[in-house]
């Protein structure tokens, strides 16, 4: 089977507020996108669907040009998961499907390979995950309790799936009107396990203009 990215790379960035879309800044003289594909392709993807804005298809084109894999560009929606869903639209069900975001474009090998490993050993949906560093409360009517972290994981991508287990999930959340922020969810909700594996804190999402001062500082150091 091959393994497939789906980049999500259709967000505007408005956290961001670059004056270009978030995905084509670029740090250290390379785009976010380039460089998420350039990862997931050391990792072991064999080929990529990236699910652009509407109406810069050429821009990301030209970004992509030295791809080292063959890339195939998807217009995406106003959601994420509506990108997501036009993106499966171009994924062959046969394959290894890894959903990943744009906005990470340190993805370490070693994370990339073992989503890929552990779809390939069986696992229907896979997501990296990482323990907070912080401590957390939860606010609820105007007071706050605290919240045992070592209980809790941050849920990163690349997510990894059997792609028609993705595509047919994705149906049933649209039919049910679920709104969900990440593609485990996704799959979860219809009723799939939850595999977890040991993601990196390089594999943190640029959101704001300090995620950008840190990515200048990896990327040129
Ligand atoms: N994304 C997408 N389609 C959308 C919205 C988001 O493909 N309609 C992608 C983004 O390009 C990004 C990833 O989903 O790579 C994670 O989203 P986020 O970090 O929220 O990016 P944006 O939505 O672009 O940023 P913001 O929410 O600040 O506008
Ligand atoms: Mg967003």
């Amino acid at each position: 089977k091959p393994a497939v990215a789906l980049v999500a790379a259709a967000g505007s960035g408005t956290r961001l507020g670059a004056p270009v879309v978030k995905a084509l800044v670029e740090v250290a003289g390379r785009t976010l996108v380039a460089r998420s594909v350039d990862a997931l392709a050391r990792g072991g993807v064999d080929e990529a669907v990236v699910v652009v804005p509407a109406g810069l298809e050429r821009a990301f084109a030209d970004a992509l040009a030295d791809a080292p894999v063959s890339v195939r560009l998807v217009t995406g929606g106003a959601e994420r998961q509506e990108s997501v869903e036009r993106g499966l639209a171009a994924v062959p069900a046969d394959a290894i499907v890894l959903v990943h975001d744009a906005a990470r474009p340190f993805v370490p090998v070693d994370v990339v390979a073992s989503v890929i490993d552990a779809v390939r050993g069986g696992a229907v949906a896979v997501t990296p995950v990482i323990a907070l560093a912080d401590s957390v409360r939860m606010m609820q009517d105007g007071a706050s309790t605290v919240v045992d972290r070592s209980a809790l994981r941050a849920v990163q991508t690349p997510q990894g799936f059997d792609a028609g287990v993705l595509r047919a999930s994705h149906r049933a959340a649209v039919q049910a009107r679920r709104v969900v922020t990440d593609d485990v969810s996704v799959c979860e909700a219809a009723g799939h396990p939850v595999t977890l594996v040991a993601g990196s804190r390089r594999s943190f999402k640029i959101t704001d203009p300090f995620d950008l001062e840190i990515a200048e500082a990896i990327a040129g150091g």
